[in-house]
């Protein structure tokens, strides 16, 4: 699946792919991901990407061109939606990542259908580029980040993790926090070597060796999601 990922600090977000998991599935070509810096796209003669506010007010707003031909200029790579991570759109939750997943498992290895993600800065981006080309807003929770790279990480991350062949075992996704397996509950309480820590016990029954009575004691020990 493809993720094109437009920002003003390009450094701040290739790291991200360099190591672990997500470098791994870029290696084995189960995820694409291209960087693209806003700021080549400005027709103005230094670049300039941002101006004062109309009707006043602090902070900057990045205007409509470069933004706007960057996004025209990334459709033709990615033919999925256009997404504007900010604090006013749609939360993003775990069935917001399956629904995008499916894009990922739906298509073929080299189709160009994947996502576009928009990363603001300053007080946000010129209300008519939303207009015009985006397809969703998306929030990442109830604060107020610097910008939307933080934000674009999180949605690839945990699109990426649902496509197959990107975790090393591909069960890890299946019965976790917000699963069906777990009826969209929160994971039970996890435990490793040593059996005593600090005085504090691993349960028995994870040491039981019976299958069916840890099945039942992890599904027992589910929590409630927050609201
Ligand atoms: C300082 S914020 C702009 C905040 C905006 N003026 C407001 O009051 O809603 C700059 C950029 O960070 C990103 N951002 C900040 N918080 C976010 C959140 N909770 N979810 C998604 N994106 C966020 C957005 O891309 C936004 O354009």
């Amino acid at each position: 699946m493809r993720f094109d990922i437009l920002t003003l600090f390009p450094s701040l977000v290739q790291p991200y792919f360099e190591d672990s998991i997500l470098k791994r599935a870029i290696d084995a070509k189960k995820i694409t991901v291209a960087v693209h810096n806003i700021r080549d796209y400005s027709t103005e003669r230094h670049h300039k990407v941002d101006d004062s506010p109309y009707g006043g007010g602090s902070g900057m707003v990045m205007a409509c061109q470069p933004l706007y031909d960057a996004i025209k200029a990334v459709k033709k790579l990615n033919t999925g939606p256009v997404i504007y991570l900010s604090p006013v759109g749609q939360r993003f939750t775990q069935k917001k990542a399956l629904e995008w997943a499916k894009i990922g498992l739906n298509t073929h290895k080299n189709s160009k259908k994947g996502l576009i993600l928009i990363c603001g800065r300053y007080e946000g981006i010129d209300q008519r580029v939303i207009d015009l080309l985006v397809d969703e807003e998306l929030s990442i929770g109830d604060f107020v980040l610097t910008g939307g790279e933080l934000p674009a990480l999180t949605v690839v991350d945990a699109v990426a993790r649902l496509l197959p062949g990107v975790l090393g075992d591909d069960k890890s996704a299946h019965e976790e926090s917000f699963s069906e397996a777990l009826e969209g509950m929160l994971e039970y309480p996890h435990y490793t070597k040593p059996e005593t820590f600090k005085g504090k016990k691993v349960p028995d029954v994870l040491l039981s060796g019976n299958h069916a009575l840890i099945k039942k004691w992890r599904m027992e020990n589910r929590r409630k999601p927050k609201s």
